[in-house]
Order: structure tokens, then C-alpha cells, then sequence
């Protein structure tokens, strides 16, 4: 690494911080009596809520919901629902703001700090445990929020006896992330430097996902924008197709996330080459084994493979490196972008 930056720093910490987040206690409460989740949260820990929502659905077959705790939602809470609200800092204004709107609809939370305002309006509050994030861009308190997530849709899964077969053969397979993650920051970082540096002169970025990864779409252009200050926007893949195409000619930079194995992987590789056929200069990121065209991709960011659920946790790496990269080519302040300041959990 040999750099004092601290973005850097806790972008590398990510695998000790999953060993943390999958070796701590997980003392589950009773479970509510809800028939839905709605995930209320700001920014990354909104992209956090976008996954967990992801995994409500998938993992426990529960109706989720996730509302912008930034914009004023949830304007209604119907009964039977849990509201489960996202801070790294537990002290979020709009987050406090929706605990508060809603006294007696059961609330859970996840902070990474331990004695937050969130802890005195939920009654399970979960410490992500990364330890102290100094860098404004929040990288591995995204990663620890992402795990424990996890972790508590699979013991929801156990506590209900709810016996989803794709949910058990996921839970064998959690005790290899922190090792996932530490062989895609070695796999990746290369490829990462020389993308941040083909994009020197990049003015503006699409970055595209699908399914459970249009999330991390959103979170890498959340980070650009924070770091590099660049005009980036991250979307769903298929619905790019649905009129923004329309901005792409020859050069123009874009990020697609495909991961093979997902209902939505052929998709959004013809997706990806439709966008290509039009003069994009196309960035994947994909896993090692991941077949495609080899002409299909301009530059190749990888990441080991995993089961497409999982790959939240290791498509967002390659993301928060380019933004530390492109940021530092750039000079920026990168633990301190401007006009930003940060709540530390
Ligand atoms: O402390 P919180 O997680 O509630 O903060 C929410 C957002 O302000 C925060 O995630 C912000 O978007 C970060 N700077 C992202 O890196």
C-alpha cells in the first residue's frame, strides 16, 4: 500500500473486519410479530438497506421494503412491520427523525457505534464492530453493515424454522468471506490502479448493476462523487436500457457488474454488449472463471468467485478502490472530500 491515507487503510482492514463480524455474539431478541421489513436509512447505509432488502426476499421470503429516511420516508407504517434502520453513525438526523415519527412500531438496528441515539430509540441495535472510520467515504462500516445484515436473516431463517433450501446452502458458505475479500483486494488492486488511471481525464461514469448488485451501482457512484467529485451515476443495467443509453458515443466510460450464476447474468452481458456496440468504453467487473467475448470488455476488474448473494460484499472492493485511486491521481483530499463533514459512530 505505503500510503498514510485512511480511506486506503479501511479499505484494507475490510477482511479483518468480516472475521470480527462473523465471530461475534449474535444474541437474537424474540422475532416481531411483522409480516414485512422496511429498511430506512441515508446514503451508503441506504445502498447497505438496498441489499438487505435483497436478502428479506430472497433468503427469508419476506415482503421488504426500503425508504429513503432522507427524503422523508416512510411516510406510513402499516402494522405488522419492522422498521429496520441503517447508520454507521447512529446519530443521522432523518434516520433519528423516522425512529422517532414511529414510537411504537418495533425498530431494530444496525450502528458502528456502541452507545448511539439509535441504541436509545431501537430495541436490538447491533455494533458493526469496523472500528473507528476516519475517512469520510464510508467503505468497511458499509462492509460490517452488509455482514451483519447477513448474519441476522440467517438466524431469522433458523429462529422461524423457515427452511429456505437456497438460505441453507448460503449459510456454509459465509465462513470463506473473510478470506474472499482478502484474496479480491490482492486479485484487484492492480487492475484498479491502471483503470483510475486510464480514466485520468473521465469527466463523468455510468456504472450499471443488476439484481441484488444495482445497489452496488449505486454505492461506487456514490463514492466517485464523494472522493473524485466526478459526475457519475450508477443504475440498473436493464433499465439503462430504457432511455439513458442514449448517452453513450465512442469513449464514454461505464462499469458493468455481471456476475455469473445470477437469474440475470445472460442479460445483462447482452445488455453490456449492446451498450459496447455503441462506442463505450466498458469496465467489468465480473469473477476470475467468469466466460464472456474476449472482446467484450475494455478492462477487466476482478473478484474471486462467489455465490451471486454474496457478491455484494466483494463487488463493491474494486468500486471503493478506483474512487481511492482516481481520488489520489487527482490530488484530492481524499479522507476529507469538500463541503462534507461525517458523524463518527
Ligand atoms: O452515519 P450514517 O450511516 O447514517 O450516514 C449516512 C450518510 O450520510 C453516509 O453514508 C454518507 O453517504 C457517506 N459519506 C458515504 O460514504
Amino acid at each position: 500500500m505505503g500510503d498514510s491515507s485512511q480511506m486506503l487503510a479501511n479499505i484494507f482492514e475490510q477482511p479483518s473486519v468480516a472475521e470480527r463480524c462473523l465471530a461475534m455474539d449474535l444474541p437474537m431478541p424474540p422475532l416481531p410479530d411483522v409480516d414485512r421489513v422496511i429498511f430506512s436509512a441515508c446514503g451508503t447505509s441506504r445502498h447497505a438497506g438496498m441489499v438487505g432488502r435483497s436478502w428479506w426476499q430472497t433468503l427469508l421470503q419476506i415482503p421488504a421494503h426500503l425508504e429513503d429516511a432522507a427524503d422523508g420516508y416512510p411516510v406510513q407504517v402499516p402494522p405488522k412491520s419492522l422498521i429496520y434502520l441503517l447508520s454507521q453513525s447512529g446519530q443521522t438526523r432523518d434516520v433519528i427523525d423516522v425512529a422517532q415519527r414511529f414510537p411504537t412500531a418495533p425498530k431494530w438496528g444496525i450502528t458502528n457505534g456502541s452507545k448511539t441515539r439509535l441504541h436509545e430509540l431501537a430495541s436490538y441495535t447491533l455494533q458493526t464492530h469496523a472500528g473507528e472510520e476516519k475517512a469520510v467515504a464510508a467503505t468497511k462500516t458499509f462492509l460490517g453493515q452488509l455482514l451483519l445484515l447477513l448474519r441476522v436473516a440467517l438466524a431469522w431463517h433458523d429462529r422461524a424454522n423457515r427452511n429456505v433450501p437456497q438460505t441453507i446452502v448460503l449459510q456454509s458458505k459465509i465462513a470463506q468471506i473473510p478470506q474472499q475479500i482478502q484474496t479480491t483486494l490482492n486479485q484487484t488492486e492492480v487492475a484498479c490502479q491502471q483503470v483510475a488511471q486510464k480514466l485520468v481525464a473521465a469527466d463523468r461514469l455510468i456504472l450499471l448493476g443488476s439484481g441484488i448488485n444495482t445497489a452496488i451501482a449505486l454505492e461506487g457512484a456514490l463514492k466517485l462523487k464523494e472522493t473524485v467529485y466526478l459526475h457519475a451515476e450508477g443504475l440498473s443495467s436493464g433499465d439503462f436500457m430504457h432511455g439513458p443509453i442514449a448517452i453513450i458515443e465512442s469513449g464514454f466510460p461505464v462499469i458493468t457488474i455481471a456476475i455469473p450464476g445470477s437469474a440475470t447474468y445472460d442479460k445483462t452481458i447482452t445488455e453490456a454488449k449492446r451498450v459496447k456496440s455503441y462506442g463505450a468504453y466498458l469496465i467489468g467487473i465480473t469473477t476470475e472463471s467468469a466466460v464472456y467475448d474476449a472482446d467484450l470488455f475494455d478492462a477487466v476488474l476482478p473478484i474471486t468467485d462467489i455465490d451471486e448473494l454474496l457478491s455484494p460484499l466483494l463487488t463493491v472492493i474494486p468500486l471503493q478502490l478506483v474512487a481511492y485511486y482516481m481520488a489520489k491521481n487527482r490530488g484530492l483530499a481524499i479522507d476529507a472530500p469538500r463541503n462534507l463533514t461525517k458523524f463518527i459512530g
